[in-house]
């Protein structure tokens, strides 16, 4: 058995480096699977993806904790912030790994590591100018004794009218907001009336970095239509100086005299949570952020898009040594079952059951993926689930596997050799030129993150797979010359081998264990294994014993798990003992 080459570490350090993010989530409450297809899952397969062909990949995560939001869920529970706050992280931590979201470094926005990033970085803009002293009207509450600035405001949207939009952010149109712009503004803790206070605040110069943000905008070429449409309209509207310091206790203090009672604004703070997360897990964090070789890449929601493409990367080129974002891949948000996820109404399905439910974390990534809002907001239906998962991830690929992998066990007690050349037909010949083809097509698809596309390309490979297996009919052919049956498994062992490395970033766990069928040395999921896709497996190969992937889903098992995982955990109920 010839064993595989992989090249050699200094080889593949030739890629240079990329920084995937996901964008870090709130920790007010635990993730449904909107919040999964909407950035952590589609930023894992891209990262394993970069890691399969050889980038130094770094998957940067971590959990959003300043500002208004956890400090409310918290206020209203009645716990102290951060005994809330370690609770929930822990259950954020254990929906990624469950449903093996790669993370190179999940951290916290509470940490002091990231303190500390934040206030170099805010001393860095302001020595650039790019910061300025200001008054602005707040709210203040009587009730409360307190002043009350973003989310603890409530009311209505100005520009959609959405009666519930948060004094920041709409999250119906995006819009981003001042509190004061809202229509019958309430406290979101008491309900209460506000009262109007002037007061003095940081600004962020947005007017100043307005034209070198257009120039950048205007020259991305992999960003979708949706996200630079945002973005336009966001320069289009005309870039006004942003409020940069809130009235709140947590948070990042404010590094400047006369202002150390103020904290950061949560979305200053929260995308330097990216870069802290990176130097908290390697010495040489600064060339993956500035290096000309280093590229980086947002995943986000679609409410997040104007603070990735407007207000972060003006504070890139406001302190000015940092790279930007090489793609901001904004995601648009999912449904289920034609309407909102909503735990209350028991409408969707809440991630801390997924573990309960038992089935394996690859079919939830088989349908999820193909799910995910990439163009247009998306939809979970549990019939699509379970056709998708029955007749794709088991009639088609996993049929692929097995059938392959079990007639070279029964058949050739478990042997392939490699065929000479002059016995190759010419339906061999197209199947290794097909793989050839379709890696290239899936190569510029999953370059541009076009995640869903790159998806159904591999299926449709498999597909060809099997339809060669049907062609060629190697049963029929085993009785009269069982010398050609056996060349036909070689070259099907080819495909199921360029298959495996393909599928291993969307399905990690199943494409492991199909390697270790095949018994193929190292793993699918391996720096530079890209290489390999349509590489032979030398002349002589020894397969394992075969074993089946996945059982059918039948109606009663579905009932079951919609009725399961509708039942989401309440907030309270996460800190009962
Ligand atoms: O919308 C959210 O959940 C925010 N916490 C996202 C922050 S992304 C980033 F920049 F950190
Ligand atoms: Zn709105």
């Amino acid at each position: 058995m010839i064993s595989t080459k992989i090249k050699t570490n200094k080889e593949k350090r030739r890629k240079g480096k990329r920084i995937i993010t996901a964008a870090l989530p709130y920790i007010n409450n635990v993730p449904h699977l909107g919040h999964i297809v909407g950035s952590h899952l589609p930023a894992d397969i891209f990262s394993r993806y970069c890691r399969s062909q050889g980038y130094e990949t770094l998957f940067i995560g971590g959990t959003d904790e300043n500002g208004s939001t956890s400090e409310i869920a918290a206020f209203e529970l009645n716990i102290p912030l951060e005994e809330f706050s370690n609770r929930l992280f822990k259950e954020h931590k254990k929906i990624y790994d469950w449903l093996d979201i790669s993370y190179d470094n999940f951290s916290r926005t509470s940490n002091k590591i990231h303190h500390e990033t934040v206030k170099e970085f805010f001393k860095k803009i302001y020595e650039k100018g790019f910061i300025k002293k200001g008054k602005i009207k707040v709210f203040y509450s009587p009730k409360e004794n307190m002043f009350l600035p973003d989310r603890y405001v409530k009311g209505e949207c100005p520009k959609c009218g959405y009666k519930d939009a948060n004094g920041d952010q709409c999250e119906k149109c995006t819009s981003l907001l001042d509190p004061l712009q809202l229509k019958n503004p309430v406290s979101s803790l008491s309900g209460g009336k506000l009262e109007i206070k002037e007061a003095e605040h940081l600004f962020l110069s947005l007017d100043k970095l307005s034209n070198n943000l257009k120039k950048w905008i205007e020259s991305q070429s992999l960003w979708r239509d949706q996200v630079k449409g945002i973005a336009k309209g966001w320069i289009k509207e005309g870039l006004k100086p942003r409020c940069i310091t809130r009235d709140l206790k947590h948070g990042v203090k404010v590094p400047l005299k006369g202002f150390e009672e103020k904290v950061l604004y949560v979305w200053f703070d929260a995308p330097i949570g990216y870069v802290s997360s990176t130097k908290e897990i390697r010495k040489d964090w600064e060339k993956f952020w500035k290096d000309k070789n280093s590229e980086i890449y947002n995943f986000l929601g679609k409410d997040n898009i104007p603070f990735h493409t407007i207000f972060w990367p003006g504070m890139i080129i406001a302190r000015g040594d940092f790279n930007l974002p090489k793609n901001v891949v904004g995601l648009q948000y999912l449904n289920f079952e034609g309407k909102k996820f909503s735990k209350s109404k028991k409408v969707g399905i809440f991630c801390e059951k997924l573990p309960e439910i038992g089935l394996d974390s690859d079919m939830w990534r088989h349908y999820l993926t193909q799910i995910i809002p990439e163009t247009s907001d998306s939809e979970f239906k549990w019939n699509d689930f379970q056709n998708r998962i029955n007749s794709e991830l088991i009639g088609n690929y996993s049929n692929y596997v097995n059938r392959v992998l079990n007639f070279v066990h029964s058949k050739f007690y478990d042997i392939i050799e490699r065929p000479k050349k002059e016995d190759l037909k010419e339906e061999d010949l197209k199947l290794i030129e097909k793989i050839t083809e379709k890696k290239k097509k899936i190569e510029g698809l999953l370059e541009r993150a076009e995640l869903r596309k790159a998806y159904s390309e591999i299926l449709d490979l498999s597909s060809e797979g099997n339809k060669y297996i049907n062609d060629t009919q190697p049963w029929v052919v085993l009785k009269e010359n069982p010398s050609r049956a056996k060349n036909i498994f070689y070259t099907a062992i080819i495909l199921l081998k360029a298959l495996t490395i393909l599928i291993a970033p969307y399905l990690p766990k199943t494409s492991k264990r199909v390697w270790n069928q095949i018994s193929l040395k190292g793993s699918p999921l391996s720096s530079g294994i890209w290489e390999e896709i349509g590489k032979d497996l030398g002349e002589k190969h020894k397969i394992r014993k075969p074993e089946i992937l996945f059982e059918k889903l039948t109606n009663e098992q579905i009932k079951k798990y919609r009725e399961v995982s509708s039942q989401g955990t309440e907030l309270k109920d996460f800190f009962k003992d």
